[in-house]
């Protein structure tokens, strides 16, 4: 062989251990970094390693945001009554007796309030079926009544003490007895205001609204038992 010959046979040999040593780099990189990062540390090479952190971070952000969406979809919340809508009100631990809450319910401009009255009520929720909720319209003229509990008087009239949880409406003195489903106990009212139905989730405490009984809230087809009118000319919360 010519001393041609050898030189072309060397540089031919340096370029196939080249093109080794960079097939084996590549391979190297692409089993410790993936594809993707190596295909973005080729194309873009100032691409710091935290940036790949922070994709894989929000991957597993996503991750973990698909598992708390899969649990969030393997919670089946309690069912709708009819067309309405279903909401969480409160949870137990934030309830005292007494101490009523209030909520718009099913429309974002109708006035609720839940309270635990402490004593066992009809359509009670809760470890002691004493969480109620009702409208907070009169059924007499629509004023927003208030709660008033057991022994003591509304700040409209102190000469009367409720001798039971009530609603007292200071417009012209309608009084709702809250442990009998809002029963008409006192005033002009006709009729009772409507109960929102309530479902309590015994493994978290929440409780949930899902419905309202007749009559139908107090401007809404007053008086009728037909409660889809509950949920027309407005907004669903
Ligand atoms: S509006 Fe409530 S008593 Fe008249």
């Amino acid at each position: 062989m010519s001393s041609k010959d050898e030189n072309e046979k060397s540089s031919s040999d340096e370029s196939r251990r080249n093109v080794l040593k960079i097939g084996l780099g590549i391979g190297a990189a692409l089993v410790i970094g993936g594809v993707g990062s190596i295909t973005r540390t080729l194309l873009n090479p100032g691409i710091p390693e935290t940036v790949e952190t922070t994709q894989s971070s929000t991957t597993t952000a996503a991750t973990t945001g698909g598992a708390t969406s899969a649990t969030a979809s393997t919670f089946v919340p309690p069912p709708a009554t009819s067309d309405f809508p279903v909401i969480m009100v409160a949870n137990l631990s934030g309830l005292q007796d007494g101490n009523p809450i209030s909520f718009n319910y099913p429309l974002q401009e109708q006035p609720n309030i839940l309270v635990k009255l402490g004593v066992q009520a009809a359509g009670g929720v809760g470890p002691n079926s004493d969480i109620v909720a009702f409208s907070q319209y009169c059924q007499h003229l629509g004023c927003v009544y208030g709660f008033v509990a057991a022994g003591q008087a509304p700040s409209c009239n102190s000469a009367y003490k409720a001798t039971d949880p009530v609603g007292y409406c200071c417009c012209h003195g309608s009084v709702y007895d809250l442990t009998e489903a809002a029963k008409v106990i006192a005033g002009p009212a006709p009729r009772p205001v409507p109960q929102v139905i309530l479902y309590f989730d015994q493994s978290t405490g929440n409780i949930w609204a899902t419905g309202m009984n007749p009559p139908t809230i107090f401007g809404y087809d007053t008086g009728s038992s037909d409660v889809s009118q509950d949920l027309v000319g407005g907004t669903l919360v």
